[in-house]
């Protein structure tokens, strides 16, 4: 039976809103990697695609690659990209529990995902299919660092935008920002008489075990590190945009504020954005603190 994720809600807001903030940060693991006309390459939890088509691009003598996510509507839009289809792979499975043959891959590449899986579980089916020698690439957001800074301010939003997320407010922000999507589709499955998604995003997977659980699952060479990418807004219109475009249920919350609901709320948004951004030259410079992991079979 097919099990409703958060991200078929989102899948076209992914791809219009999300990746022009997630491709800047993938370059960064990209460039690290190195691919020959005999490498075979799996990206997990591929979404919609964003990762197969840069590698493509980086190395267009790639040949072999394959892509899977649990979600049907992200691998829909990651079909509409302008790949020739016939080089690459798209098939629907769980990163926990892959239908594919063992010590397959040279290159195994997740990005923005490990925060969502069973993580033991997905290392453990990720070493089976690559091949000995094979390297897997890893880079998700840092749940932790990223509290003080990006949480907070998406946070903000979500209590401004959602009066029923402040109750929830005192919770850590994973926890709110789960009970505010949840009740999102729940309020969505109501009106259109589907099931709500059973699996929303979690952040509970700590940066600082992931080292020793990859080593745990028997990779070698196991190098966990972390950086901070920066983006540059010019002014707090343009971080007011780039995170309420996010989704398309934010716009709809903003659109529908009385007028002075919507004054209160952008000015306290300029002031949280003032102390969580640095000011440099005149431009709001977010950090996003990230972790990188590189391990062998
Ligand atoms: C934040 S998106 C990242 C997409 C892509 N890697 C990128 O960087 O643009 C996370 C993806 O993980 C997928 N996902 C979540 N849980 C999964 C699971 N258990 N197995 C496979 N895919 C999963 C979601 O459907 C979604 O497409």
């Amino acid at each position: 039976m097919y099990r409703e994720t958060y991200y078929d809600f989102c899948a076209p807001a992914y791809r219009r809103y999300l990746e022009p903030m997630v491709s800047p940060l993938l370059d960064l693991l990209l460039s690290s990697l190195h691919l020959s006309s005999e490498d075979r390459v799996l990206d997990i939890c591929t979404g919609t695609g964003l990762v197969l088509e840069k590698l493509r691009l980086r190395f267009p003598n790639t040949y072999f690659l394959v892509g899977i996510d649990i979600s049907l509507p992200m691998l829909k839009q990651a079909q509409t990209r302008t790949l020739p289809h016939n080089e690459i792979s798209l098939v629907r499975m769980e990163a926990e529990q892959l239908a594919l043959t063992s010590n397959h891959f040279s290159l195994v590449t997740m990005h923005m995902a490990l925060h969502h899986l069973k993580v033991k579980k997905a290392l453990g089916e990720i070493l089976r299919v690559l091949r000995p020698g094979g390297m897997l690439a890893i880079q998700v957001f840092d749940p932790i660092r990223n509290r003080a800074r990006e949480y907070s301010l998406i946070d903000k939003l979500f209590y401004l935008l959602c009066e029923r997320a402040q109750k929830y407010f005192t919770l850590n922000p994973s926890t709110q920002l789960q009970t505010v999507r949840q009740q999102h589709h729940q309020k969505e499955a109501d009106t259109k008489d589907h099931q709500p998604p059973n699996k929303p995003p979690n952040s509970n997977f700590q940066p600082q075990t992931l080292q020793v659980l990859a080593q745990e699952v028997g990779f070698s060479q196991v190098n966990c590190s972390s950086l901070t990418a920066q983006i540059s807004f010019p002014d707090v219109e343009a971080i007011f945009h780039y995170h309420i475009n996010q989704l398309p249920y934010y716009q709809k919350e903003f659109a529908e504020m009385p007028a002075e609901k919507k004054a209160r709320f952008l000015s306290a948004l300029a002031a949280n954005v003032k102390k969580h951004c640095q000011n440099i030259q005149g431009a709001f410079v977010q950090n996003y603190p990230l972790t990188q992991l590189f391990a062998y079979k």
